[in-house]
């Protein structure tokens, strides 16, 4: 039976999940790393395929794929030669989608003081992808490549359990899609069979409050706009 606290509780986890950008040093036991994970693989997949594979880095390991990555970012010659192996976005932007995509970027580079026209602010910003913005943990999330579409969106679901898992024990998360232009330097230092496709990163560990850049909230739509009710 479910008590009104339990409701709260789980509502709360939820909604009280942001997007952190700048992370304290402060360690995240490798148990509740585990822990979490473990609820988090309680996630529906169709026909139980429970299609994920996560490779946890921290210490060293995780110092040395953020250089490794960042002198690949930092080398306009080199960097042309990384590209993402699946589209997460469209390739012709429409509205209400192109309004939200540039709302949420000038928002974040405003709190920054990086205006459009500072090139360099908006590399160095985005490079902060590649440090998993000083977290402590360093998540990598593969999938074999024989799934389909649907094991796809079974992955979002694991994910978002991992951010509210997180949350549930005051961690904080920023998935990121940003690691999958980099595929070639995650796959070897990680041991990655070829047979695996990078998804995405995600930083964990505990938000630094005193970081601007974690105070951006973003908008959402009121439920009235995205759903039809039919008695
Ligand atoms: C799969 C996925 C990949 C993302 N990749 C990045 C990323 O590479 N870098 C980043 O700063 N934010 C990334 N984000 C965060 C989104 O920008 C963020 O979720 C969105 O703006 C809504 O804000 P919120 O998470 O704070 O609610 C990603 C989000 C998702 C779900």
């Amino acid at each position: 039976m479910i008590k009104p606290e339990d409701t709260a509780a789980v509502d709360a986890a939820i909604t009280s999940r942001r997007s952190i950008r700048a992370f304290l040093p402060a360690p995240v036991p490798r148990a509740t790393i585990e822990a979490i994970l473990a609820v988090a693989a309680r996630a529906a997949s169709g026909t139980n395929t429970q299609p994920w594979r996560v490779y946890v880095l921290t210490g060293e390991s995780k110092l040395g794929l953020s250089a490794k990555i960042r002198a690949a970012y930092d080398d306009p010659a080199e960097r042309q030669r990384h590209a993402e192996e699946y589209a997460y976005y469209p390739t012709e932007w429409r509205s209400p989608f192109i309004e939200r995509r540039r709302k949420v970027g000038w928002d974040l580079y405003g709190l920054l003081g990086i205006d459009k026209s500072d090139k360099a602010g908006m590399h160095a910003q985005h490079s902060r992808n590649y440090d998993f913005f000083d977290a402590p943990v360093g998540l990598i999330f593969t999938i074999d490549r024989v799934m389909q579409q649907g094991s796809w969106l079974d992955y979002g679901m694991f994910l978002q359990n991992i951010m509210v898992a997180a949350r549930a024990r005051d961690l904080d998360t920023c998935p990121q899609a940003a690691f999958t232009q980099f595929h070639k330097i995650i796959s070897a230092p990680v041991a990655a069979p070829e047979s695996e496709m990078v998804v995405c990163g995600m930083s964990l560990g505990h938000a630094d409050p005193r970081a601007v850049e974690n105070s951006l909230v973003t908008e959402r739509e009121p439920v009235a706009a995205f759903t039809r009710f039919f008695d």
